[in-house]
């Protein structure tokens, strides 16, 4: 059997890692031979792809990003484009495709899958709001990140009796906020699934001087207040209609000098959240979604994405991972407010 892979939407560390797993089980326990398409659906939709072989998956576990390289591409914003990875991928003699992304990429796989491509999904996201799945890897490597960038800003923060903003990622849901929060220390978390009270947010800065704290306040990029909108970056959208979220941090900034009369800074961890190694969660977790989406596609079990479950990982249907995106329960979020303020 020859078996196409590829990796789509934002990249995060543990890619290589499934690429490494799928390819090593293939190989050794099924005989298969595989294709590696580039950039995503770009791959597919252009014929673009490198021969995957287990000395190419060599040394693979810890590097960061994605050695396929990836992209945004939506194939069915694109005339003909579904037709097109049809043919692709019988031009490549290709028996099955293993798709690792998000809710966007794992959409199109859930689309393809209906027309009849033999697809089985694996969930990647840093954001963590892929449903179905308790985590998906590129998750804790993020929220890792954010917490050391958070323990550096406490002491930078109480030097200079500033109140510090550290803006993390998470699009439209506020996983990374809430772990990294916690872990951090946060004075105070703002997630998207709460809108918050700006007035609520400077009585929990002006409550932290009072005991001679700094306050640090850790905002997901989607947040919003309860009297306003997202903060969006240019109003620009990328492929899949996803609005570009950035600014949020240096609002809430203003309001606290304007409102409290305190210094205020913004710290932005952007794509930092998405670089570097694995940590050794994400890479057990990236392995282990690899080794059971290889089996899975052994299994001819199409329409699948491969999840993990308590300790186990099983198999969903696509259409149920991707139906709706994984939001933090408010009664989740109301668990940290006691270290709030
Ligand atoms: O979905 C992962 C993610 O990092 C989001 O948290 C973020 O909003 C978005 O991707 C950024 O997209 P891009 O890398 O295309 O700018």
């Amino acid at each position: 059997m020859r078996v196409g892979v590829l990796t789509g939407g934002g990249d995060c560390p543990g890619l290589n890692a499934v690429i490494r797993a799928i390819v090593r089980k293939g190989v050794k326990e099924y005989g298969y031979e595989f294709v590696g398409f580039r950039d995503g659906w770009k791959g597919p939709l252009e014929g673009l792809s490198t021969p995957l072989d287990i000395k190419s998956t060599r040394g693979l576990l810890p590097r960061g990003g994605t050695i396929l390289g990836s992209s945004r591409t939506n194939p069915f914003a694109i005339e003909g484009g579904v037709e097109k990875i049809k043919a692709n991928l019988a031009a490549s003699g290709i028996d099955a495709l293993i798709a690792i992304g998000g809710e966007d990429t794992l959409g199109v796989a859930t689309k393809l899958h209906a027309l009849g491509v033999h697809v089985v999904g694996v969930p990647k996201t840093i954001d963590n709001d892929l449903n179905a799945t308790d985590y998906t890897f590129g998750f804790d490597t993020a929220v890792n990140i954010a917490v050391e960038a958070i323990d550096r800003l406490h002491t930078t923060a109480e030097s200079h009796h500033r109140t510090l903003i550290v803006e993390v990622m998470g699009r439209h849901a506020g996983w990374i906020a809430l772990h990294s929060g916690l872990a951090g220390g946060a004075s105070c978390i703002l997630i998207p699934e709460v809108p918050f009270s700006i007035e609520k947010v400077c009585e929990y800065v002006e409550s932290r001087y009072k005991y001679n704290y700094a306050p640090i306040i850790v905002v997901a990029e989607g947040a919003l207040p309860q009297a306003g909108s997202i903060v969006t970056k240019d109003g620009s959208l990328d492929a899949f209609g996803h609005v570009k979220l950035s600014g949020i941090g240096e609002w809430l900034a203003k309001e606290i000098e304007t409102r409290t009369g305190k210094e205020a800074r913004v710290s932005v961890l952007g794509h930092i959240q998405r670089g570097g190694t694995p940590t050794a969660f994400d890479r057990v977790l990236a392995t282990r979604f690899g080794l059971h989406a290889i089996t899975a596609i052994h299994d001819g079990d199409w329409g699948k994405m491969v999840a993990l479950q308590g300790t186990n990982i099983v198999r969903v249907p696509l259409a149920a991972a991707t139906e709706k995106l994984k939001l933090v329960d408010p009664a989740l979020y109301a668990e940290s407010e006691t270290f709030f303020g």
